[in-house]
């Protein structure tokens, strides 16, 4: 693992651009599960579809409300891990750097990064289903057993992340295109590599020539194209590749 992480830290000091594509995974060290790890992931105990698609919201607003109420305090209770601080302090060292997360929580942000591009959108905002007017979270909305209604035109507000069936917020998406044509690095941290349009990113910026590193304590569909695989957690990983 040593020689590994040398290499890495090797292309590391040498990249201009660097882009970072996280999952899920760099916020498990936080306690924050993860979706497809088996036993732990979310989607090993609960119904996808009927958590997170219209349709599942349509059958059953409520179960849909108190499940992302639920995952909302376990993300504010959560705490930024060393992986997390490690990508802050790389932004810091780096000029050129871009982090784009697939998460819904803010734990990059508390640990200090800046203009990070959420592809799947933000747990603790709110809109409503309908209309699109955002919503306020009120103290009442968290234990309500249904979602609160839009003050606009009565239909229920839902929390600001991304369904299945439904599109990428579009300048995200595009923002992240254009840091993997960008990026002469990318780190591929805490991601499955299972979740379409995301899972391309990677493939993207191979293919505009940037050298890939994963850091995933598991291989996955992206280990093939990656130059280097560091495989561990990254609250590990990260802090030892920047040399802390
Ligand atoms: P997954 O749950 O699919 O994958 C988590 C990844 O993290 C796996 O590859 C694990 O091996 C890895 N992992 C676990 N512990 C780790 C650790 N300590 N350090 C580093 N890696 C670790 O999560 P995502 O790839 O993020 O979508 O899933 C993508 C999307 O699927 C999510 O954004 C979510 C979900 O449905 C939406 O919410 C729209
Ligand atoms: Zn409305």
């Amino acid at each position: 693992m040593d020689t590994l992480i040398n290499a890495a830290r090797e292309i590391l000091e040498t990249a201009t651009a660097i882009a970072c594509l996280t999952g899920a995974g760099v916020s498990a060290e936080s306690g924050v599960p993860t979706f497809r790890d088996a036993q732990t992931g979310l989607w090993s105990t609960f119904d996808a579809q009927r958590l997170a698609s219209q349709d599942g919201f349509a059958d059953d607003p409520g179960l849909v409300w108190r499940w992302y109420m639920a995952r909302l305090a376990g993300v504010e209770k959560a705490m930024p891990n060393p992986g997390h601080f490690a990508l802050a302090e790389l932004a810091w060292r780096m000029p050129d750097f871009v982090l784009i997360t697939q998460n819904v929580d803010d734990l990059h942000e508390r640990a200090g990064s800046g203009d990070v591009i959420h592809l799947h959108g933000n747990i603790a905002r709110f809109h409503c289903n309908r209309c699109g007017r955002e919503h306020s979270l009120q103290a009442e909305d968290r234990s309500a057993s249904l979602p609160p209604y839009c003050t606009v035109c009565g239909s229920y507000v839902r929390p600001s992340v991304v369904w299945f069936g439904e599109g990428l917020p579009e300048d995200a998406l595009a923002a992240a295109v254009d840091a993997m044509t960008a990026c002469d690095l990318l780190l591929v941290v805490g991601t499955s590599g299972l979740v379409y349009p995301a899972s391309e990113l990677p493939q993207i910026a191979k293919w505009a020539g940037a050298r890939v590193l994963e850091i995933n304590p598991e291989p996955g569909p992206l280990s093939s194209m990656a130059d280097i695989c560091l495989r561990g957690p990254s609250g590990e990983i990260l802090p030892r590749l920047l040399g802390n």
